[in-house]
């Protein structure tokens, strides 16, 4: 079977409960090529009841965070146990704005990588440079740590994604990436992740500042798997046509 193409949006702070379940049952209702993996990452406040409208329709449900302890005194976290019990396919760890705006160190995010892998849930990684270590020329150091950090040891069979995603290139005021400057990013992670033999063929996407103009160029880079995508996939119509666009430059590669 021809390897899937994923593609999915993270909400950050955005949407309501009734807002994300109104998007979700819209996504639902259309029809995507088969082996397209679609996939959600709202707030929280969200989760409950949004697998039951997206699973039917191969919807993947996925969290934006998890502490690292199944229980304890840790006010305001939520545990990958209490996500579970929702039906929640894939946890977030990792997401630069976790790491930078909210000073998630990579000891932490090994821990709670690990405690992802360790429920049976989908890790979804996300991994990036920031502008000053891209100028510095480490590039390439940053992103074999952060993989190296998050991803050692880890069991055999365990369901890991990763999305790359330069920091510089999120968000507003985030610049949209040179696919030159992408490609050999790719080849780093490609490699890395070929180097921790106890995990092939792990889905690689790309994120930041991905939109309907340029989603074409980066579904073609070889060795990316998907999109993954915040702002331009917030409307049922955007995530619709990023989708489609991405996913007929993805085919052609593959095709190749
Ligand atoms: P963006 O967000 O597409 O709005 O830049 C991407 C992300 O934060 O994952």
């Amino acid at each position: 079977m021809s390897r899937p193409f994923f593609f999915g949006t993270n909400f950050k702070m955005h949407q309501t409960a009734r807002e994300t379940c109104t998007f979700v049952e819209g996504l639902a209702s259309r029809r995507v090529p088969e082996g397209v993996r679609r996939f959600v990452i709202p707030p929280f406040t969200s989760l409950p009841g949004l697998p039951r409208l997206g699973h039917p329709a191969g919807i993947a449900i996925g969290a934006q965070n998890a502490h690292y302890a199944a229980a304890g005194a840790y006010t305001g976290e939520i545990s990958i146990g209490m996500l579970a019990e929702h039906d929640v396919d894939l946890v977030m760890i990792g997401h630069a704005e976790r790491r930078h705006d909210f000073g998630e160190s990579e000891d932490i995010i090994a821990r709670k990588s690990a405690a992802v892998l360790g429920s049976g849930l989908t890790l979804l990684l996300c991994v990036g440079e920031t502008l000053d270590e891209r100028t510095r020329g480490d590039t390439a150091p940053v992103l074999v740590r952060q993989l190296r950090g998050a991803l050692a040891d880890i069991p055999r069979g365990s369901l890991v994604w990763v999305a790359y995603e330069p920091v510089w290139s999120i968000g507003e005021g985030g610049l949209p990436a040179d696919v030159a400057d992408v490609a050999p990013a790719v080849g780093i992670i490609r490699e890395t992740l070929a180097g921790l033999i106890r995990i092939a063929d792990v889905p690689l996407l790309y994120g930041g500042s991905v939109n309907l103009a340029n989603c074409a160029d980066y579904a073609g880079i070889p060795g990316i798997d998907g999109l993954f995508v915040g702002r331009a996939a917030w409307t049922l119509e955007g995530y619709c046509g990023v989708l489609e666009r991405g996913h007929a430059s993805w085919s052609r590669k593959a095709a190749i």
